[in-house]
């Protein structure tokens, strides 16, 4: 059908995008398939998910470690934005896809492609992230989504496949669609679908069950530097070591679970489970020493656009001029944004019990109840007849 001659296929080593392979090929006449894994740590083994793809009929088949882009380029941003969809998700899947769609582009311009692929279906997120990622980095770049458009069940994916060699899933699959990542797990689907159904405890693999946690307390410290993480209990360590080691820490106190009902951006309602433990420790505590470092009306102001910012990432915008612009702002609120949080782990619980920082705008002379204190009682009385002057009028009008 002459859509595109040579195609960048986005790879993970699954039926849906090993079905891709063929169908790009048989159905609509691509001539060459390019297929591209990328290591965000979700901890698949990549040496077989290179050769399947090459079996499936790609001619090269590319794998990037892109761990270290992925946590320092598009997690700690999100951290400094404090970024949760719905106040409540923290975008771990979110965040993938624009660094995903960065590697596609650069390796359709690099070998000469006309198309990118990927496997989203047309139900989801991750298409508008994928198009919308892709597009805001080559316009000139053809898009191709077969999963889109093949009409084929889960039966006949498989069946298909095996027509062109794809071998189909050796155990039973589950019946859970799962996302991972180094940030986090995302699980729906099969019985989550009834959102009145408790999720069942097998789904989690990186926070354990209250009944298995430790029944002490474990303190860790987090320190940032120009709002990102640099330090854990004070030894300093690169982004992926430190979301590894606080992934670990976290969920072992069964920390960093969330069950909820979220819009997508296509307007339907889905019920999505999540495991992000580090992620949403991090941007606990990096609120934290906002709060010793920023000035209240900076910290007010921001929290808008942590909301725009978070709305962003979801619907795919992350390459976009909006949100170059809120980088701006945020960048400029970071500059003091350094200390040390502490936080207490326990029970399903992360308790931030301390923070520090040397640029602390806390003023203990002014805070005291102590006899040291500095504060100016007195000024309170005008402050205060002042500030209620309209009170006082709109009082006496409507009362008086
Ligand atoms: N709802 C999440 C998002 O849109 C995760 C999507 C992928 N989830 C999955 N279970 N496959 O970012």
């Amino acid at each position: 059908m002459g859509r595109a001659n040579k195609v960048v296929l986005a790879y993970s080593g699954g039926v849906d995008t090993s079905v891709c392979i063929p169908y790009l090929k048989h159905q609509w006449g691509v001539e060459e398939i390019i297929t591209l894994a990328a290591d965000l740590g979700q901890g698949d083994e990549l040496g077989p998910i290179q050769e399947k793809a090459l079996r499936c009929g790609a001619i090269e088949s590319l794998v990037e470690n892109a761990q270290e882009d992925f946590v320092r380029n598009y997690a700690f941003p999100a951290i400094r934005a404090n970024a949760l969809y719905e106040n409540r998700y923290p975008l771990s899947t979110a965040l993938a896809r624009p660094l995903i769609a960065k590697l596609l582009v650069s390796a359709a311009e690099k070998y000469g492609a006309d198309a990118v692929a990927h496997g989203c279906t047309g139900k989801g997120n991750d298409q508008v992230r994928f198009d919308l990622g892709i597009t805001a980095l080559n316009p000139n770049l053809k898009i191709l989504a077969p999963a889109r458009e093949w009409g084929m069940s889960r039966e006949e994916t498989i069946a298909y496949g095996e027509k062109f060699g794809v071998e189909s899933p050796v155990k039973k699959s589950s019946p859970f669609s799962i996302d991972r990542n180094l940030l986090g797990r995302s699980i729906e689907a099969g019985p989550l679908e009834d959102p009145y159904t408790e999720p069942p405890e097998e789904i989690y693999l990186m926070t354990k069950a209250i009944k298995d946690t430790p029944d002490e307390p474990e303190y860790v410290e987090i320190g940032f530097e120009g709002g990102y993480p640099v330090s854990l209990n004070g030894q300093a360590l690169d982004p992926v070591q430190l979301i590894t080691q606080l992934n670990e820490k976290v969920g072992n106190h069964g920390i960093g679970r969330l069950d909820m009902i979220e819009n997508r951006v296509v307007g339907i309602k889905s019920r999505e489970i999540y495991e992000a433990p580090a992620l949403l420790v991090l941007i606990d505590a990096h609120r934290d020493i906002e709060s010793l470092t920023l000035t209240g009306d900076v910290t007010q102001y921001k929290r808008g656009i942590e909301d725009t910012y978070g709305q962003l990432i979801y619907r795919g915008l992350w390459y976009s001029p909006l949100k170059e612009a809120l980088d701006a702002f945020i960048e400029e609120t970071q500059k003091r944004v350094t200390g040390t949080v502490r936080i207490k782990l326990f029970k399903g619980n992360a308790q931030v019990v301390g923070r520090f920082s040397e640029n602390s705008i806390y003023a203990p002379d002014l805070a005291t109840y102590g006899s040291d204190d500095q504060f100016d009682h007195k000024a309170a009385e005008g402050f205060i007849y002042i500030w209620g002057l309209p009170t006082r009028v709109w009082s006496q009008k409507t009362r008086g």
